[in-house]
């Protein structure tokens, strides 16, 4: 398996195993890590694409987490698309992958926000020596379909590890 930098040229393969359709979310994250926002990180086996995670340079998207871990990057949308190759050391190969690059730009802090209704990714993050931080409501919209906006709430907690211990 290798971890590298998504591509432009990459974007197509990953709509493959994780299809977004008219949200382009692939792109889309391709486009902000060309503006230098975030680090798309994709997990490979030869040619097919396993996962995902995106770091985000100016922490998460919430206003009051970044004003509670100011210089702390977020790891965000953690994924391994297959359900059967779940469970195989994936999503704690990107999450090591997120931290040498957040620790070789000298940040001492790196976090992540899990969902309450997530229970096993949080039990991942811990014995990966992440410790519950606060908690908060994240918000988004998004287009249906049909073309209509929803706005979506959901409450997590921001976990959060010292890269130096
Ligand atoms: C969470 C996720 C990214 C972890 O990646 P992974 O490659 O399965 O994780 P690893 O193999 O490195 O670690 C395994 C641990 O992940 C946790 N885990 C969370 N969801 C899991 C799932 N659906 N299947 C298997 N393990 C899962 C378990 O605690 C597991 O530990 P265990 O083997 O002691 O039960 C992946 O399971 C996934 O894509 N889940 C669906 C999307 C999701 O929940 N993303 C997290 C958003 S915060």
């Amino acid at each position: 398996m290798l971890i590298r930098e998504c591509t432009a040229a990459d974007v197509e393969r990953v709509e493959e195993a994780y299809p977004t359709g008219a949200h382009r979310r692939h792109a889309r994250t391709v486009e902000r890590q060309q503006r230098g926002e975030c680090t798309f990180l994709v997990a490979w086996d030869g040619e097919e694409p396993l996962g995902h995670g995106e770091v985000m340079w100016q922490g998460c998207s919430t206003p009051e987490v970044r004003a509670a871990y100011p210089e702390c990057p977020e790891i965000n949308g953690l994924r391994v698309y297959r359900a059967d190759l779940r469970g195989q050391g994936i999503g704690t190969a990107l999450i090591r992958s997120a931290e040498g690059r957040a620790r070789e730009r000298g940040f001492q802090w790196i976090g992540l926000g899990v969902s309450d209704d997530n229970p096993s990714a949080a039990r991942l993050y811990e014995r990966l020596t992440y410790d519950a931080g606060m908690r908060y409501t994240a918000v988004w919209s998004s287009e249906d379909d049909a073309g209509v906006k929803r706005v979506f709430e959901d409450p997590r907690t921001f976990m959060v590890r010292d890269l130096t211990t």
